[in-house]
């Protein structure tokens, strides 16, 4: 096993009891301010390009309520789909000792609170919009449902779920971040419910994050290094197409150019001739692949070589400066 600054799987099942919560904790009561908008301006990829300028002020808030409404609904593709359908097959298939086998029992229950959550969210975003619980905004392509498919079917085969989890988790960590400043800045700023839940979702993947690297040193170390390449490889290509978003910005454009017909003439086809320019975007990079916003994730990939194929991907970060 690395040696690794995390806590000890006892304090974090300790932790997981002490610090838990209900999802009825929240206050579900308030409705959603649609005046406002529903996540900071700047975490949104289409923030950096140039014809962003074009929006009006109302197209720029609309954006940026699809954005987080998208979020949303990665979250629950991530949580729910991908880590708790692949973990409770580990747990099933594998004999984890017991304190983790403890830790991944907490792990699934929040995450199905969290899915919740993102649901609620979702429904009191846009109330039409889901009677039958199916993605509106979140996108994957037909690569992307295949890999799942065969993560979920074989997931001691395919081990990208892991780096899957301590990639996203720690963006959790630092999307909440983001939240919590534009809140200290102006409690007014950013729509409450929405501040809300991802200030409780931060409560649990702090946790998650230190547990992601028990799941490293316990399934994915002793693995032959076939497996580990593999791994790299399908994670190699999960990471690029965040480093260049696509398919849901597209998917939100459809939605905004629906609501606001005077975009489909000149800004829509603008903006998505500068789509692939968001992975070029230095200053998205600092915002999403850097170490301001994924330190201990970025340390960790230069650890593994077989992850060496990513660091091309990053502008604002190199292996040298991650280990550092
Ligand atoms: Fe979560
Ligand atoms: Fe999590």
């Amino acid at each position: 096993m690395k040696r690794r600054d995390i806590g000890a799987l006892d304090v974090l099942n300790r932790k997981a009891v002490e610090n838990a919560y209900d999802f009825e904790d929240l206050d579900w009561s308030r409705p959603v301010d649609r005046s406002k908008p529903w996540s900071p301006e700047h975490i949104a990829p289409l923030f950096y390009l140039p014809s962003y300028a074009k929006f009006t002020p109302e197209e720029k808030r609309r954006y940026n309520q699809l954005f987080s409404m998208g979020v949303c609904e990665q979250f629950i593709w991530l949580e729910e789909h991908l880590l708790v359908n692949t973990l409770r097959k580990v747990v099933q298939r594998s004999d984890p000792p017991a304190p983790l086998k403890e830790a991944l029992g907490h792990f699934i229950a929040e995450e199905l609170k969290h899915t919740r959550m993102f649901w609620r969210m979702l429904e009191k975003s846009e109330p039409g919009w889901y009677p039958t619980r199916k993605f509106r905004l979140y996108n994957i392509s037909a690569l992307q449902q295949a890999v799942l498919d065969l993560v979920l079917k074989l997931p001691n085969v395919f081990l990208i779920w892991i780096w899957t989890a301590v990639f996203f988790e720690e963006r959790t960590v630092d999307y909440c971040r983001h939240y919590l400043e534009a809140r200290k800045r102006d409690p007014e700023a950013v729509d409450a419910t929405y501040t809300q839940v991802h200030e409780y979702h931060f409560k649990d993947e702090l946790r998650h994050y230190q547990l992601d690297q028990h799941l490293l040193a316990w399934m994915y170390d002793p693995q032959p290094r076939w497996k580990k390449r593999l791994a790299a490889r399908m994670f190699r290509s999960l990471m690029r197409s965040y480093v260049f978003p696509n398919r849901t910005s597209r998917r939100v454009l459809e939605v905004l150019a629906g609501e606001f017909p005077r975009l489909r003439a000149e800004v829509l086809p603008a903006l998505l001739k500068e789509l692939p320019d968001i992975g070029r975007s230095r200053a998205f990079h600092r915002m999403a692949f850097s170490k301001d916003s994924v330190p201990k994730t970025m340390a960790l990939f230069a650890e593994y070589p077989e992850l060496d194929g990513l660091w091309n991907l990053f502008l604002e970060i190199t292996k040298e400066e991650a280990s550092g």
